[in-house]
């Protein structure tokens, strides 16, 4: 298709790891083009450029040199997170929208700076929580909202994995709660309907950990209807792996919702068995567990984030994890962080998005 059609213009920035397939997503998806890749390693520009031919001139070692010589409606941010700021602030003062790879920035306050500068210009964003998008936690949300397991009390969730990715996460401080806690306490918003008030965490290095920092951590959180989550997770796990989502136990009034290993139970609750018997498009299986199936998506993951950003355009709303939304999800993320130095509970003032960007 003809450049000036009306696929929304993509200039990508970072080809590194995560770009590389990101081009590939832009490139495929029908509502998308990739205007040009912007990387200032010369290596990562071809190994993200060669495989789906993006033209030379398509190819830029400098983001200003694109911004000027390429039409586009939108950047995609996929650099190293302490330069998430300064790259997304150009690209919104060039006139384009904004999807900016997770974590939002290296704090609450840089994030709200890109938040503020994309309000004053009218210009939208969205943080690639690409994990929201998938076929399990969209199945565990939809039975949330119809009210499955009525008032959520308790929540487990715990995550292991054991990836070597080299380059910035092994020698963040706090690569679990940063680089990777960010998906899984985004959940607790996006899919379970939470807004923790409050968070209290530790994070160690295993001894055998490869990673400069703390590639564990546990966290508890609370919410104001008196919601306990506990969480656990571990980037150097020796033990069995989960997904990459989590394995999840979510307890509330009326049952529970098992979600483990892509795959959803419902436990109604015994005494609302005449409610439960018969559960829409579960099935019973003998031991009081239904079986959920997995919800049809248009589009999953790093696509499923296109199809948002895409959609929320053309319908002139604000995308789900818009840059507003995440200030929140980030605040989880740092107030966790704050905890491990201090040692006690943190609050997280549900206010604290407005104030920092009042
Ligand atoms: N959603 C997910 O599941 C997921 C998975 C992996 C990474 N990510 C995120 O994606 C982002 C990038 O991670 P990665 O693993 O690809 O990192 P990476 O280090 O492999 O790649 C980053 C690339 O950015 C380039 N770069 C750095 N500064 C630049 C600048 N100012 N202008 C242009 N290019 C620049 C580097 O040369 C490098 O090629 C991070 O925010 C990371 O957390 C998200």
């Amino acid at each position: 298709m003809a450049v000036g059609d009306s696929r929304t213009r993509i200039i990508q920035v970072g080809g590194g790891f995560w770009g590389s397939g990101w081009a590939r997503e832009i490139d495929a998806f029908e509502h998308t083009e990739l205007a040009a890749v912007v990387d200032v390693s010369p290596d990562a520009l071809a190994r993200t450029c060669d495989p789906i031919d993006v033209p030379q001139e398509r190819r830029f070692a400098d983001l200003g040199q694109a911004l000027e010589q390429v039409e586009a409606d939108a950047a995609l941010v996929v650099v190293p997170p302490e330069v998430h700021a300064d790259v997304a602030i150009r690209c919104l003062e060039a006139g384009l929208d904004c999807l900016i790879e997770k974590p939002f920035a290296p704090s609450v306050e840089e994030a709200s700076r890109i938040v503020r500068r994309a309000d004053e210009l009218g210009r939208a964003i969205m943080v690639t929580q690409s994990f929201r998008f998938k076929r399990g936690p969209q199945t565990v949300r939809t039975l949330i909202e119809r009210g499955a397991i009525g008032r959520i009390e308790a929540v487990d969730v715990r995550f292991h994995k054991a990836p070597h990715f080299g380059g910035f996460r092994e020698e963040m401080e706090e690569p679990l709660i940063i680089d990777m806690a960010i998906h899984h306490f985004d959940f607790l918003r996006g899919i379970l309907g939470l807004e923790p008030h409050r968070v209290r965490a530790r994070s160690f290095n295993p001894s055998w950990s490869w990673f400069g920092g703390n590639a564990a951590a546990v966290a508890e959180f609370e919410t104001p209807e008196g919601a306990s989550i506990a969480y656990s997770g571990s980037w150097v796990s020796r033990s069995r792996e989960t997904t990459w989502d989590g394995s999840w136990e979510i307890q509330g009034t009326d049952g529970a919702i098992v979600w483990q290993h892509n795959r959803v139970e419902y436990i109604p609750s015994p005494e609302n068995f005449g409610v439960t018997v018969y559960t829409r498009d579960a099935l019973e299986r003998g031991d009081g567990v239904m079986d959920v199936p997995l919800v049809a998506l248009p589009a999953e993951e790093r696509a499923g984030t296109l199809h948002e950003f895409t959609s929320a355009k053309r319908e002139g709303r604000a995308p789900q994890a818009s840059g507003h939304d995440n200030l929140r999800s980030i605040g989880l993320v740092y107030g966790a962080v704050e905890s491990t130095r201090t040692g006690d509970w943190v609050e997280l003032p549900l206010a604290r998005e407005t104030a920092l960007t009042a």
